[in-house]
């Protein structure tokens, strides 16, 4: 594979052959009307994404690969009901080493948030900076700093919502900013809140093997982010000496409950003011970004996208700014 081959997917050409480092977005092992077993993918890039169809070996594949990991792609670009799809020839996993050797670094094709990363990291900690109980000011701060780089290029999940490099960063900085405003509307106790914000989410830099390897680790499988932020901030609370106990439970209550229902692995539900208030902040963030993720990746004509989306209804696209 050499580097100056590769195509990107906004210039995917239908009847062309294609050479491509994309990631897999979305898979499923189908079977076809006469039963042989065939992988329906969803690659993508910077640039796109494409629907992508390997007619064989397909049971094989599907035991290699993953969603979110990085493929090497051969393959022919075909056109399907009015819209390009790839007929994949040979699909392979990179590794970090494969990547250097083909000369292309990860965050080059991975997808990555719009907003710029230095201004959001730095508004968390100006954040951080306000709070006036000095524990729970302390406590976040060492667990940011501790775990600066992974904050700035995690994302926030694997394809649900800001699963792009820079996700987990912009999702908690969305989070802050509404979180600040409630804060003036609601008598709740604004640090609490905000360190709740910060660190609700704070297990997914375990949960998540980030980029460009992107998978859930075996722990992540396991316990998932919910109890794996927990025993983080847990576990640094026990290194600050003195850290008031009922402030501590209280946080940790947030960080437990902050997945709101017993089906989303929580295993208790918001139980005071500041926990229900990081709940709802976080699901209104989080299908926000999936909304905006809809309309961004439909390619149909007209107003309304298809219905084999995450609300399963067609959802209204925002009109096109004039020029
Ligand atoms: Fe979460
Ligand atoms: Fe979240």
């Amino acid at each position: 594979m050499v580097r100056n081959d590769l195509k990107k997917v906004e210039e995917f050409v239908a009847n062309s052959a294609i050479v491509s480092v994309l990631i897999i977005r979305e898979m499923a092992l189908r079977r076809t009307r006469e039963g042989k077993p065939y992988l329906d993918l969803v690659l993508g890039d910077k640039t796109g994404r494409i629907s992508a169809k390997v007619w064989d070996h397909g049971e094989e594949l599907a035991k290699i690969l993953k969603v979110g990991i990085p493929v090497g792609v051969r393959g022919q670009c075909e056109e399907y009901m009015g819209l390009p799809q790839l007929i994949v020839h040979s699909i392979k996993p990179l590794s970090s080493k494969d990547l250097n050797e083909i000369g292309i670094s990860w965050d080059q094709f991975f997808p990555t948030t719009e907003k710029d990363k230095e201004l959001m990291w730095q508004a968390l900690l100006d954040a951080i900076d306000t709070m006036e109980d000095s524990w729970l000011k302390e406590l976040t701060l060492r667990l940011y700093k501790e775990n600066e780089e992974k904050i700035k290029t995690h994302p926030a999940s694997l394809k649900f919502h800001h699963a792009y490099v820079g996700g987990f960063l912009e999702h908690v900085y969305t989070m802050l900013m509404i979180a600040e405003a409630a804060a003036t509307i609601y008598p709740v106790s604004r640090d609490l809140l905000i360190s709740g914000i910060i660190l609700h989410d704070i297990g997914k830099l375990e949960e998540l093997k980030g980029f460009p390897d992107n998978y859930y680790t075996d722990e992540g499988n396991l316990l998932g982010h919910t109890i794996q932020g927990f025993s983080m901030v847990r576990d640094k609370i026990r290194e600050i000496d003195g850290f008031p106990a009922t402030t501590a439970r209280k946080l940790e209550h947030i960080i437990v409950a902050h997945q709101g229902e017993y089906e989303y692995q929580a295993p208790k539900k918001p139980a005071f003011p500041e926990a229900l208030l990081v709940h709802y902040i976080d699901e209104m963030d989080a299908r926000m970004n999936i909304m905006k993720q809809i309309c961004e990746e439909d390619f149909s004509e007209g107003i309304w996208t298809n219905n084999r989306n995450y609300f399963r209804i067609p959802i209204m696209k925002p009109e096109e700014e004039d020029e």
